[in-house]
């Protein structure tokens, strides 16, 4: 109940522009800004810097350029380029290839069949490099419409592209068990965004039980499953269900956010597990930001501290 109500608070905060402005003036100006322990940098370069520290460390990771409801064909063109220089640059440090975007960056919500356009081209560059592109899911009003674009893509042919699903929503066991079908991978995460009664479970023991189910059946019939949280129960339900099993740690991963839990993330990947990291970057950071804020209020702390100390 907390949960949605901090989820709530800070989903109207992420609505102030005075507030973005704000952050934008103080969260990332120097190395010590808050907002550099969620967010890896403004620059493809920064993000390149952590990634190369994130597998010096021996673990994975995932790119995400910031960004999300483009409310353009321009603004949709320009996050199709980006991405694209993304790959390019990846490709050229030669760091590990794997990119996580999100279709409203492409201009889902301007005109799916353009945002599908950018999306192949992205997925067209990314295949001929070995990528692997993982689409983010967003808010309930687009879970249909990205699995339906993703399973789109999947009987085109393209097989380096997995999706997302959330366990707070009632609908994704059915999902897990269609995408599992196909053969897809699949990455599972507990959800972000403020969603209503009659899409989603409001309480926390309600997703974290419904996590656990579908973990389970991720882990015995799906692909490659990806186990997204930096929540230490559903890690140990992983791995006691994984051993039970003798579902070997190369049959999934573990995943966690960028500067979330580094702790766990080193003592995972110390006890024989995989890590992937999920590094995002761009200047589009504040409604991740506020993501973040939303799920531990105790962050607004340190955002605070940060914010007198940079002044
Ligand atoms: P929970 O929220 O119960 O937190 C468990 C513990 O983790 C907390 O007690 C705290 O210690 C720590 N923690 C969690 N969040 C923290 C924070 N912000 N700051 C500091 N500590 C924190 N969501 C989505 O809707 N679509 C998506 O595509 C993705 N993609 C994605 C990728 C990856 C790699 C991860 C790890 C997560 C996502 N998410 C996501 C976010 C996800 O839905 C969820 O909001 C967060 O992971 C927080 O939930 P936990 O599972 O960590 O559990």
């Amino acid at each position: 109940m907390i949960g949605q109500v901090s989820k709530a608070f800070f989903h109207l905060l992420a609505g102030s522009q005075l507030l973005k402005q704000l952050a934008s003036r103080y969260g990332m100006r120097s190395p010590g800004s808050f907002a550099r322990r969620f967010i890896a940098g403004e620059t493809i370069e920064e993000a390149i810097e952590a990634a190369r520290a994130i597998e010096a460390a021996g673990m994975a990771h995932t790119l995400d350029h910031l960004g999300e409801s483009v409310a353009t064909m321009a603004e949709a063109e320009g996050a199709a380029r980006a991405y694209l220089g993304l790959v390019d640059k990846i490709v050229a440090a030669g760091i590990e290839r794997n990119i996580s975007l999100k279709l409203t960056q492409l201009g889902l919500t301007i005109d799916r069949a353009t945002s599908v356009d950018n999306l192949r081209r992205i997925l067209d560059a990314a295949a001929a490099h070995e990528f692997f592109v993982r689409i983010d899911m967003e808010d309930s009003p687009f879970t249909s419409v990205t699995l339906d674009v993703f399973e789109t893509m999947w009987q085109q042919g393209y097989r380096n592209v997995g999706t997302v699903l959330q366990s707070y929503l009632r609908r994704s066991m059915d999902d897990a068990r269609r995408l599992n079908a196909l053969g897809a991978r699949v990455r599972l995460v507990k959800g972000a965004y403020k969603e209503p009664r009659a899409v989603a479970y409001q309480k926390k023991a309600e997703v974290d039980a419904v996590f656990i189910e579908i973990m389970q059946v991720l882990l015995t019939e799906g692909a490659y499953p990806a186990i997204a949280t930096h929540d230490p129960a559903m890690i140990d339900a992983t791995r006691r269900f994984a051993s039970a099993r003798q579902i070997p740690p190369e049959r999934y991963e573990f995943q966690m956010l960028y500067g979330i839990r580094r702790d766990l993330q080193a003592q995972l990947t110390a006890s024989g597990y995989r890590m992937r990291v999920y590094v995002p970057f761009g200047r589009e950071w504040f409604p991740y930001f506020m993501r973040r804020l939303g799920e531990r209020p105790a962050n607004i702390g340190f955002v605070i501290r940060g914010i007198i100390g940079e002044r």
